[in-house]
C-alpha cells in the first residue's frame, strides 16, 4: 500500500507520464469533469475501479443519469520512487507528439504527445445516483418522516450568479456584503504571477521551507492537484495510510492555499471528494448512510483491463472499511461543508457552491446529520473515534468536537443552500436545529466554577421535566483534578455529556469551533480564552496545543482506551500536543480580539517546529518530547502553521472564516416554548443584551 502510486506534484514534471483523464471544460463548462453520452456504456470489471465507479458530473448539467469514470492512462509504467513515495513513469508515452482525437464507443479520445485523454462511459452501479438523475432528487433514503423531498428546481439553469448585496469602500478595502475585503492584498496577489512568486511575500525562511513541504506533499489526479498527503516523512518504513488524503487534513492546507491565491486544488478537492461521496460504500455488507464523507483516498494506479501495459489512475475512497478500528469518519462532512463556505469567502466565487451537484452534496450531508434517531438530544450521537481522535478514547456518545463541527456546518449549510420549495423543509429544520443545539451546548456543556458548584450540590434521581439534575449526574463523578484547576474566571465547554455521565476533560478542537462558530455565547467565549491563558502552563506549555486535557493514566486508561500503546498517558490523542490545532486557536483568538495570545502560541511553534522536522504530535505534560509514534513532515503541521501565519498577517481574511452570535436564532430560541422559568435560565436571553459574540 505504501508503494502503490499517490502521485506528488513532483510527478507532473517527469513530463506528463501520466496521462490524463478527459476532462469535459470545452464542452460543459469549466465545471464538468466527464462525457455526457447516454448512448455509451460499458460495464465495470470487478476491481478497484468497478468499486470505484462514480456517478459525477452529469448531474452538474442535470441531463442524464448515466456514471462516468475518468481514467488517466499511462504506457508501461514503472515506479521512480521519489521522495518516499513511488510515481509512475512511461517511456513510451513521451515518444508521440502528435495531438490526435478520436470519440469512441468508450467515450472520447485524445492523444497530445505527453498526455492522451480518455473519458469512459458506464451504466450506473452505485445505489446512489441519484444526484445524477435530471431534476429530481428522491430522499427516500434519510428522515422518512420527511422535512425534505429533494427538488431542484431548474436543474443546471438554476445557479445563481453572485449577487453583490452591498459594497462599501473606505480608503484600501471595501466591505462585500457584511465582509471586509483588503484590496491591496489582492493587488499585491495579482501582480505576482507564479503560486511560487506569491509565497515569497515577507516568508521567513522557515515558512519558505514549509510552503515548500507543502507544495511537495500535493497529491495529483489526472494531473491536476487534488490534495495534500497526511505526511510525507522519507523516513517513515510503515506510512499506513499517511499517505493517503485525509479529509479533515486537508482544511489547513486548504486555507493556505486559499490564502496564497491557490484556489484550483481546493476546488479540484471539493469536487473530487463530492464524486466519492456517492461512491459504493459497504463494510461488511453493510452500507453505512447515504451523503457520508470518506476519511481519506488515494490515488492508485492500477493495470488498464484490455490493454498491454496501459494504466490508469482511480480514486480509492476509504469509508472506515480500512480504518484502523474501523472509525466512521463523522466528521469529514462536516469539514467539507466548511471548507466549501471558506472557499466561496475567500476567494468571492460563489458559483462552486451554487453548483446543482454541490447543493446536492450539501444536503445530502445535512440529511445524514438530521435524520431520526432514538436520540433524546439534539446533539449528534456517534460511536467512539468518529473525529479528529479516531481511536477509542471514551469519546463516544455525544462529543463536543463532533457538536461544534456541526454546529459550524449547519452554520455553513443555512448560508450556502439555495432557498426554493425543495429546500425550505431542510432549511427550516436547520434552523430548528441550530437553535436547540446551541440552548443545549450553552446550558449543559458549559462548566466554570459557578457550574461546578452546582453539581457538587445535586440531588439526584429527580423524575420530572422540570428536573435540575436533568442527566441524573452523582456529583461524586466530579473528578478530583478538577476542583483544583477550574480558574475563578473563565470556562469551558466539557467533552461529552450522556446520561449519568459528563466527561469533564477539556477538548481543545471543540472548544476552538464553539468559539469560531459562536455556539458558546460572547462571555463563555472570551472564558475559553481566559482559561486557556491561565492555565497556558497545562494546555499549551512548549507546544502548542493540548488535544485534551487531562491525560488518563492508570485504570482509567486501561477500560477506557482497552489498554491502547499508541494512547498513553501524555502521548498522541491521551493528552499529546498537536501543533495543527495552532491555525484554529489563532482564529479563535482573532475572532475575540486577542492576536497576541496567538502570536504567543505561534511564536513558540515556530521556535521548535522546522528544527524538529514538524512532527504531527509531542509527548509529555509540557509537549516537550517529539512523539513516541509521531510522523514528521507531517502536512497539517506545516499547512496549520503557515496558516496561522498568514490568519495574523491579514485578520480581515480570518473575519471570512468566523461567525458572530446569530441573532435572529435567538428571536426563535427553543427554550421560550418551556415558559418563563426556562426563560430567565437561558443563556440565549442573556446574549441577547451582549453585542454579538
Ligand atoms: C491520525 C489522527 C487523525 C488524522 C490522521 C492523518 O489518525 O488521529 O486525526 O486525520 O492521523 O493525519
Amino acid at each position: 500500500m505504501s508503494s502503490s502510486s499517490s502521485i506528488g506534484i513532483s510527478t507532473v514534471k517527469p513530463c506528463c507520464r501520466i496521462l490524463i483523464g478527459y476532462r469535459g471544460s470545452s464542452i460543459f463548462g469549466s465545471h464538468a469533469r466527464s462525457l455526457d453520452n447516454p448512448n455509451s456504456s460499458k460495464s465495470h470489471s470487478k476491481s478497484i475501479h468497478n468499486r470505484g465507479s462514480y456517478c459525477s458530473s452529469s448531474r452538474n448539467s442535470g441531463r442524464s443519469s448515466h456514471c462516468i469514470v475518468q481514467r488517466c492512462i499511462a504506457h508501461q509504467p514503472s515506479s521512480v520512487v521519489h521522495g518516499g513515495r513511488a510515481f509512475i513513469s512511461s517511456a513510451s508515452a513521451s515518444s508521440n507528439s502528435i495531438i490526435r482525437s478520436r470519440i469512441s464507443a468508450a467515450g472520447f479520445y485524445a492523444d497530445s504527445g505527453i498526455l492522451r485523454r480518455r473519458g469512459v462511459l458506464l451504466v450506473p452501479k452505485v445505489a446512489s445516483d441519484y444526484r445524477n438523475q435530471s431534476t429530481s432528487v428522491d430522499n427516500n433514503h434519510v428522515n422518512e418522516k420527511g422535512f425534505e423531498q429533494i427538488y431542484i428546481q431548474g436543474g443546471f439553469n438554476n445557479v445563481k450568479p453572485l449577487v453583490i448585496e452591498e459594497i462599501e469602500k473606505s480608503g484600501n478595502s471595501v466591505v462585500l456584503n457584511g465582509s471586509a475585503v483588503d484590496l491591496d492584498y489582492f493587488k499585491e496577489l495579482n501582480e505576482k504571477t507564479t503560486p511560487q512568486e506569491k509565497d515569497e511575500r515577507v516568508a521567513s525562511e522557515i515558512e519558505k521551507e514549509a510552503w515548500k513541504l507543502l507544495r511537495a506533499a500535493t497529491v495529483t489526479y489526472c494531473g491536476s492537484p487534488v490534495g495534500t498527503v497526511a505526511a510525507n516523512d522519507p523516513g517513515d518504513k510503515q506510512p499506513l495510510n499517511y499517505d493517503q488524503v485525509f479529509i479533515r487534513d486537508f482544511v489547513p492546507s486548504a486555507l493556505a492555499f486559499l490564502l496564497n491565491g491557490d484556489a484550483e486544488i481546493v476546488k479540484n478537492f471539493l469536487l473530487h471528494t463530492l464524486q466519492l461521496q456517492s461512491w459504493e460504500k459497504t463494510v461488511d455488507c453493510y452500507s453505512p448512510g447515504q451523503g457520508l464523507m470518506p476519511a481519506s483516498f488515494k490515488v492508485r494506479s492500477v493495470p488498464l483491463e484490455g490493454t498491454e501495459g496501459e494504466f490508469e489512475e482511480v480514486l480509492d475512497p476509504d469509508f472506515g472499511e480500512s480504518a484502523i478500528g474501523r472509525v466512521a469518519p463523522v466528521d469529514s462532512g462536516l469539514w467539507w461543508i466548511i471548507m466549501l463556505r471558506a472557499y466561496g469567502k475567500i476567494t468571492g466565487d460563489y458559483t462552486l457552491q451554487e453548483r446543482v451537484d454541490v447543493q446536492t452534496g450539501i444536503r445530502l450531508i445535512l440529511n445524514l446529520c438530521l435524520s431520526d434517531g432514538f436520540d433524546m438530544f439534539p446533539t449528534l450521537l456517534v460511536t467512539d473515534g468518529s473525529c479528529m481522535i479516531d481511536r477509542r478514547m471514551g469519546i463516544h456518545g455525544h462529543p463536543l468536537e463532533i457538536q461544534a463541527l456541526f454546529y459550524s456546518a449547519l452554520r455553513c449549510g443555512r448560508e450556502m443552500l439555495t432557498v426554493h420549495d425543495g429546500t425550505k423543509n431542510l432549511v427550516a429544520a436547520i434552523n430548528k436545529r441550530l437553535s436547540a443545539l446551541s440552548f443545549h451546548m450553552r446550558e449543559y456543556y458549559w462548566v466554570d466554577m459557578k457550574k461546578i458548584n452546582e453539581i457538587y450540590r445535586y440531588k439526584t434521581e429527580e423524575y420530572s421535566t422540570d428536573a435540575v439534575n436533568k442527566f441524573n449526574i452523582y456529583p461524586e463523578q466530579i473528578p478530583s483534578w478538577l476542583v483544583d484547576w477550574i480558574p475563578e474566571e473563565g470556562g469551558y465547554f466539557m467533552g461529552n455529556l450522556q446520561p449519568a455521565h459528563m466527561d469533564f476533560r477539556f477538548f481543545t478542537l471543540g472548544n476552538l469551533w464553539s468559539i469560531i462558530s459562536s455556539l458558546g455565547t460572547r462571555e463563555q467565549n472570551e472564558g475559553i480564552l481566559d482559561l486557556i491563558d491561565t492555565k497556558w502552563d497545562d494546555l499549551v506549555a512548549h507546544m502548542p496545543l493540548k488535544i485534551s486535557y487531562p491525560a488518563m493514566e492508570g485504570e482509567e486508561w486501561r477500560i477506557i482506551t482497552g489498554s491502547d500503546p499508541k494512547n498513553t498517558p501524555w502521548s498522541y490523542h491521551n493528552g499529546g500536543s498537536w501543533p495543527t490545532l495552532l491555525w484554529q486557536f489563532t482564529l479563535a483568538c482573532i475572532k475575540m480580539g486577542r492576536p497576541e495570545l496567538a502570536q504567543k502560541a505561534v511564536s513558540l511553534a515556530e521556535q521548535r517546529l522546522a528544527a524538529d522536522g514538524w512532527p504531527e504530535y509531542y509527548d509529555t505534560r509540557g509537549g516537550r518530547f517529539i512523539g513516541k509514534q509521531s510522523r514528521n513532515y507531517q502536512t497539517w503541521t506545516i499547512a496549520g502553521f503557515l496558516t496561522s501565519k498568514m490568519l495574523l498577517e491579514n485578520p480581515e481574511k480570518a473575519s471570512l472564516l468566523f461567525w458572530d452570535e446569530d441573532y435572529e436564532l435567538l428571536e426563535t430560541c427553543v427554550c421560550a416554548l418551556g415558559g418563563k422559568a426556562s426563560r430567565k435560565k437561558c443563556s440565549r436571553f442573556a446574549a441577547r443584551s451582549q453585542d454579538g459574540a
